[in-house]
């Protein structure tokens, strides 16, 4: 079930179509990358190894939301460039956030392994679209807009997802406003907040310590 499910993930990001004139540009990361990305290493020096990535086998970082990411971007996975696809590994704690966050430059699936999750994004026109998935359900984010998941089943949640680009970029808002050095006072000219509320995020997005407290009654009453 999971391979199927994995295959067809595959083509539909593959579908983004790749502009490449030879069968893979593997990453050299020894030579200078440009705005398409990175240079190819010679074939002769290619391994399957290059092709192949171990860095989703575990969770990544807890953060303050009580989720956690791992991706395979052309960074960290050298066969991925040029190849206009990326993939990235979610693990949810109960009532864990993946806060609205976009990715530039392209549009992202997502496909739910275990447990319960609420994803949505809101279009350009200011329109939410919102829907609880379960396991093996699949959300499409289309590029750019901002969009959000949360654990709300009563255990842990795990997801894949998959982009249309060997680097699609990722964009907080919450850090872009609270962890960025923008000022408070443009923060609360722009926003509208008021000045301690930015103070306060700020605290909470600069320090290390877990502060944020998930309401887990609130996260599991969330219904769509
Ligand atoms: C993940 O892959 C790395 C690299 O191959 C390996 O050292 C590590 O033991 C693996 N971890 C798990 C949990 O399989
Ligand atoms: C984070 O997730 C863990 C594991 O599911 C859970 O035990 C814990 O209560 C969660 N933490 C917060 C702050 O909600
Ligand atoms: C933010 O910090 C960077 C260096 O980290 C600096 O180049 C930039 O000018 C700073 N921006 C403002 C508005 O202070």
């Amino acid at each position: 079930m999971i391979p199927t499910i994995f295959f067809i993930f595959t083509l539909l990001s593959l579908s983004h179509a790749s502009s490449l004139v030879v069968d893979f540009c593997v990453a050299d990361y020894t030579a200078p990358s440009g705005p398409t990305g990175y240079s190819c290493k010679s074939p002769k020096d290619v391994t399957v190894d290059d092709f192949v990535y171990h860095g989703l086998n575990t969770s990544g970082k807890t953060n303050i939301f009580n989720t956690s990411v791992a991706f395979g971007f052309d960074t960290q996975f050298p066969g991925l460039n040029g190849l206009g696809i990326t993939i990235g590994r979610l693990d949810f704690g109960v009532g864990g956030v993946i806060p609205l966050h976009t990715h530039p430059r392209a549009s992202q699936l997502i496909v739910v392994i275990e447990g319960t999750i609420l994803a949505g994004f809101v279009s350009t026109d200011n329109v939410a679209y919102i829907k609880t998935l379960h396991k093996y359900d699949l959300m499409v984010f289309p590029q750019g807009l901002l969009h959000f998941q949360i654990n709300v089943g009563d255990s842990n949640a795990l997801a894949f997802v998959s982009l249309g680009s060997a680097n699609p970029g990722i964009q907080t808002l919450d850090f872009a406003l609270f962890q960025s050095n923008i000022s408070t006072s443009i923060i609360t000219a722009t926003t509208l907040l008021d000045a301690d509320t930015v103070e306060k995020l700020k605290d909470v997005f600069g320090g290390s310590d877990l502060k944020f407290v998930v309401d887990h009654e609130s996260v599991r009453n969330m219904q769509y």
